[in-house]
């Protein structure tokens, strides 16, 4: 059943826990509810937004508008062939719980995105990523609701225009659909991609090279390095990567011979913003205002009793200067700023 909630308190509705407010939250677990909605409520409402568990927003004020939160949670197998399982979720699934799911059915692709914080309709919109996979390999199409009018369309992989946490819907498309359902495209047989440094390592720790034991090791890994968002409010990694020139990696090479660079398209060069933030001396930095920087992963920014957003937009605003001071880059955050 749907349900429409008047002026509630954001807390429980992103991983920073701020307790910001929204003017206006529909909640539904169908299409056809969403759908109904929008033909017939949304008229009363400005700034319409499509969330899922908001691991990846800033709340820094009121919400003036109505967000929209999925609760369909279905999974379904809709076709077979050899080589891949086409499979249907209800976008407000938990991608966790997803991928638990993949594994217990033995469909492989998706176990090295073990943990990722989010909902399934909210992967396609970042193109999440981790341990040298995006879920883009895995997406085969996507249905979406155009907020302005309650029609559905059908979005092939290439219209999504996938890049590195990025896509069609946080660009050009940003709030004008609703990610509903996710189809994604999983193998019938193994491909492991273990070539990420310590996930080799923690799969050897724990025996032998087979689904269980990659999804155990990126588990173990990502609770070695990242907050639990349930223990201390965080949206994850908060910048992106930065994405530079060939010269301008070399030039700061060669200052900072110990600098990690990865190749990226078209020839240019991912600095991890994690190192160039750590490098600034912040690792485990606190405001007085209770906004930090992780102690074991620079890139990820923490609430520490802070009560309003806008004291880890200032922390935020702070780390970013120090980059560029220090390295000349402009680091852009990940998380989407309200
Ligand atoms: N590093 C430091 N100090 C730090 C953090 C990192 O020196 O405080 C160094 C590391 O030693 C390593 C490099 O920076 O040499 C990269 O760090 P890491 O391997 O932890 O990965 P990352 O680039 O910081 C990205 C994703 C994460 C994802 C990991 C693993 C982005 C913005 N972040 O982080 O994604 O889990 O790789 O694949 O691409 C997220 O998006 O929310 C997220 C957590």
């Amino acid at each position: 059943m749907s349900q429409l909630k008047k002026n509630i308190d954001l807390s429980s509705y992103h991983t920073f826990g701020l307790p910001h407010k929204t003017d206006a939250l529909f909640e539904y677990e169908s299409e056809k509810e969403l759908i109904h909605f929008l033909k017939t409520e949304s008229h009363k409402f400005k700034n319409l937004m499509p969330i899922g568990s908001g691991s990846n927003l800033l709340f820094t004020q009121t919400y003036h508008g109505c967000l929209l939160h999925n609760r369909d949670l279905h999974i379904k197998v809709t076709d077979r062939n050899e080589t891949y399982t086409i499979v249907q979720t209800g976008g407000g699934l938990d991608w966790d719980d997803f991928v638990a799911w993949t594994v217990a059915q033995k469909l492989y692709g998706l176990e090295n995105l073990s943990l990722i914080p989010g909902t399934t309709g909210a992967t396609p919109v970042q193109n999440i990523g981790a341990y040298g996979v995006e879920v883009r390999s895995f997406i085969k199409s996507l249905e979406a609701i155009e907020i302005a009018t309650g029609r559905k369309y059908t979005f092939s992989n290439a219209d999504c225009r996938f890049g590195y946490r990025d896509s069609i819907f946080k660009n050009e498309w940003r709030n004008r659909f609703v990610v509903t359902s996710v189809i994604y495209q999983l193998l019938n047989a193994p491909q492991f991609n273990v070539n990420y440094g310590s996930l080799k390592q923690e799969i050897d720790r724990l025996g032998s090279l087979n689904q269980e034991n990659v999804r155990k090791a990126v588990i173990n890994i990502r609770n070695s390095k990242l907050p639990d968002p349930d223990v201390t409010g965080n949206a994850g990694s908060f910048f992106k990567n930065p994405v530079v020139t060939q010269t301008t990696a070399s030039k700061l090479l060669e200052q900072f011979p110990a600098m990690p660079n990865y190749p990226a398209e078209d020839s240019s060069v991912k600095l991890a913003a994690g190192w160039l933030i750590d490098q600034c001396g912040l690792k485990g930095y606190q405001t007085q205002k209770g906004a930090g920087i992780h102690d074991k992963q620079a890139l990820v920014l923490i609430n520490k009793g802070a009560k309003n957003g806008k004291d880890i937009l200032e922390l935020a605003r702070y780390v970013q200067a120090r980059v560029k001071s220090q390295f000349g880059i402009e680091l852009e955050p990940e998380a989407t700023i309200l």
